[in-house]
């Protein structure tokens, strides 16, 4: 299989990676150690490969890996360390919004982007912002209460 090579910016450091002509986005950055990002419809439908792609949040199953070259890319690695967690994936705990956590990275990085770009949205901001993500054991109530509470967080609201 032909390969090729892409330089790109992931999570703010700059990158080469190798990848075959027909590879996912998704599979490269998984290949690459970023296996926060979860791979589950293979189809653009369920969210859970979703990464910040020069700031938008899409589906890097449904993007060619070998057009990703000069893209800056954010995963769910680029947002906070175990031990200096970022206020969305705090407050993700805090609710119980996690259950299996497969849906969780797609989830977080559709949030970053919405808090990124609207540091105080509504309730139905944060449902739209979210609506491609999709969850099959947790439900959406503690999660779309966690991103509120983010945003809280993040505005200095007590
Ligand atoms: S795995 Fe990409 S949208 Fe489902
Ligand atoms: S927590 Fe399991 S799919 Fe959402």
């Amino acid at each position: 299989m032909k390969t090729i090579e892409i330089k790109l910016k992931i999570n703010n450091e700059d990158k080469i990676l190798r990848v075959k002509i027909n590879e996912r986005l998704v599979d490269a950055l998984r290949a690459a150690g970023y296996k926060g990002i979860k791979k589950g419809c293979y189809e653009g439908s369920c969210g859970a490969c979703t990464v910040l792609v020069n700031g938008r949040p899409m589906n890097s199953c449904m993007i060619p890996a070998a057009s990703a070259d000069g893209f800056e890319i954010t995963t769910i690695e680029g947002l906070g360390e175990s031990d200096n967690l970022h206020p969305l994936q705090e407050s993700i705990l805090e609710t119980g919004g996690v259950q299996c956590g497969y849906c969780t990275p797609g989830f977080l990085i559709s949030s970053y982007a919405l808090l990124k770009s609207n540091p105080d949205p509504n309730m139905d901001e944060i449902k739209r912002a979210t609506d491609g993500n999709l969850c099959r054991c947790t439900g959406y109530v503690k999660k779309l209460e966690a991103v509120e509470r983010a945003a809280k967080k993040m505005r200095g609201d007590k």
